[in-house]
């Protein structure tokens, strides 16, 4: 799958990401039933692409006041033109998250184009940016054992998953309860949630 630097076309992204991820749909679906148990109406959604996502989130959420990023500019433009109350701005996971807080944060399809070490970090701003209580739902591209479960290609470029269970590491360590919300073949909706009273003793 193409990233920032080999653009989504935003005329085919709605044929193209279903040719390469068939099960695109069911994914946008577990991701958003993930979220429907979130209290609060700020949410931050990380990789709007062409507003799939948020068009679902605010299809549950009505009121919701909804941030995002995206590095892509010509995408972002079509998120907005579908979702005109939603405030997104041209912006990369690996720089600084608005600031929030957040009772949301959402992601899907996107954090697979960071590496280890970068997913690493967006968990940490993530836990960050969310209010205590607050909820982060990652549905993503993973790597999976066995290959009868490969759907989508990876070159290992552009495209850099990682296990799921790799990923809840990496959440726990962050701070984070987490655990597996959903899984089909190599797509998962993690879901991750910050306590109520901050705990400092798991940072
Ligand atoms: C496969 S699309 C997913 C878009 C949308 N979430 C969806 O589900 O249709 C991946 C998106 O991640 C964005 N993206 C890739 N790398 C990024 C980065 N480092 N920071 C922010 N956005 C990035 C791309 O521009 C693209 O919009």
């Amino acid at each position: 799958m193409p990233t920032e630097e080999e653009d989504f076309d935003p005329v085919t992204y709605a044929g193209d990401i279903r040719s390469e991820v068939p099960a695109y749909d069911q994914l946008q679906t577990a991701a958003i039933s993930a979220a429907r148990a979130a209290v609060g109406a700020r949410v931050l959604e990380l990789g709007v692409g062409t507003g799939e996502t948020t068009l679902r989130l605010l299809e549950l959420h009505p009121l919701a006041a909804v941030w995002g990023i995206d590095a892509s500019a010509a995408l972002l433009d079509v998120a907005r033109a579908r979702c005109p109350r939603a405030r997104f701005r041209v912006g990369r996971m690996q720089d600084a998250l608005p600031r929030g807080p957040f009772d949301l944060v959402l992601s899907v399809l996107a954090v697979h184009h960071l590496h280890a070490l970068e997913k690493a970090s967006l968990f940490q701003r993530v836990y960050d940016v969310l209010q205590p209580g607050g909820m982060f739902v990652l549905g993503d591209l993973v790597l999976v054992e066995d290959p009868a479960d490969v759907v989508t290609e990876i070159d290992g470029e552009v495209d850099t998953p990682n296990r799921a269970d790799e990923q809840l590491a990496w959440l726990r360590e962050a701070g984070f309860t987490a655990e597996l919300h959903w899984r089909l073949r190599d797509l998962a909706v993690l879901v991750a949630r910050r306590a109520a009273q901050a705990n400092t003793a798991q940072r």
